[in-house]
């Protein structure tokens, strides 16, 4: 192999610098599978890794940064996958504690591998990338608590990031109605509403409530939220009784502060959302979906931009301010 590039992330002076160099085949890290990226994705975690070196996403600096990937097998040590095979790999320790996915070559533990189902293009798996499938997992745990359309209409928060505009547009294939939350409402709602196919986009005021109570009027039968933070005991408040929420994110914050009547008097149901360590049949399982079933008939809406290793220190801030509106796909392999 010739030497390739990636995205470098150093801590100094407790600042994250990144810079893109040159790597040999013998500087990746150990694991059976080598793979020639051809996509990734800009995540929130991402963000977090590439400018806040506190914010305990990496242990270890220095590090390849990127938590997902797709692309094809170069060579294989495990006979599960050979030379020439499409594979995604998203999570467990990827571009966190083993070089990730921002680079040309990666080299993977076989475990990590999962084929790229039929249906969907490497291209495609990156539209996606983890905030596809921490989507796909938040609206398959809803479905496993026996959340139907019937019910009433789903919630969805950040609506305008990664993973709340992929489960509005899930949502909206397999027949919900779906209100999306969004600080962006005034340059979101054409967006949301005519790309994504939400009913109705509301400002967090709007869901937020007035006087704070444990429970209120329910208005939704299920709720999926990225962003978690001071919205949350409002949310469960105004859940149906018998309702859901798949909770994943924290781009709100990290407290919760909430009253156990929501559960106890309503039978809420809170569903905790990990797609790190997403035990590996269901990821397959997942992936299937995520190219029937849940594929979102115009994936592309979703693309806010692509580009390549370059751009991605200007990626990560804009991803950290909030101001993204859908999903960064990153051209790793030239040319594509
Ligand atoms: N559990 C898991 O395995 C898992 C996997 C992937 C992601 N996540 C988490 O899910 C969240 C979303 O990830 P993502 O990649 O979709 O990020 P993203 O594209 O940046 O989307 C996050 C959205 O949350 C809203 N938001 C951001 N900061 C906020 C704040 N301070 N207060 C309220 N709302 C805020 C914004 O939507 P609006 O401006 O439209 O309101 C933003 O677009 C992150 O917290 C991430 O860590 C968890």
């Amino acid at each position: 192999m010739e030497e390739f590039k990636a995205l470098w992330a150093e801590n100094i002076d407790a600042k994250v610098e990144t810079t893109v160099r040159t790597f040999n085949e013998e500087d990746l890290p150990d694991g059976e599978v080598l793979i020639e990226v051809h996509y990734s994705s800009v995540n929130y975690k991402d963000g977090l890794a590439g400018t806040n070196p506190k914010s305990g996403v990496i242990r270890n600096y220095p590090m390849i940064l990127g938590i997902d990937l797709s692309g094809v097998v170069v060579e294989s040590l495990d006979p599960t996958f050979q030379a020439g095979d499409k594979v995604i790999v998203t999570g467990y320790g990827l571009g966190v504690s083993h070089f990730g996915g921002f680079s040309q070559y990666a080299r993977v533990p076989a475990a990590w591998v999962v084929p790229l189902p039929e249906g969907l293009s490497l291209r495609e798996a990156m539209i996606f990338g983890t905030a596809g499938y921490t989507a796909a997992e938040s609206v398959d745990a809803l479905e496993k608590q026996g959340i139907q359309p019937r019910m009433g209409n789903v919630l969805v928060t950040g609506a305008s990031g990664g993973v709340g505009g992929m489960a509005i547009a899930m949502l909206k294939r397999l027949g919900y109605t779906v209100e999306a939350v969004s600080r962006k409402k005034a340059d979101c709602t054409d967006y949301l509403k005519k790309g994504l196919g939400a009913e109705a986009v509301l400002h967090p005021d709007e869901v937020a409530l007035e006087k704070k109570r444990p429970l209120a009027q329910q208005r939704w039968a299920a709720i999926v939220d990225p962003v978690g933070g001071p919205m949350l005991p409002d949310l469960l408040a105004q859940l149906h009784y018998g309702g859901c929420m798949a909770l994943s994110g924290n781009a709100g914050g990290i407290a919760f502060e909430a009253t156990v009547l929501p559960f106890i008097l309503r039978g809420v149901k809170l569903v905790g959302i990990d797609s790190v360590s997403h035990p590996y049949a269901e990821r397959i399982k997942l992936w299937g979906r995520m190219a029937s079933d849940l594929k979102p008939e115009n994936l592309d809406l979703l693309v806010e931009q692509e580009i390549t290793l370059e751009d991605l220190p200007v990626a990560f801030e804009k991803i950290m301010e909030g101001k993204m509106h859908g999903r960064t796909l990153v051209k790793v392999k030239q040319g594509i």
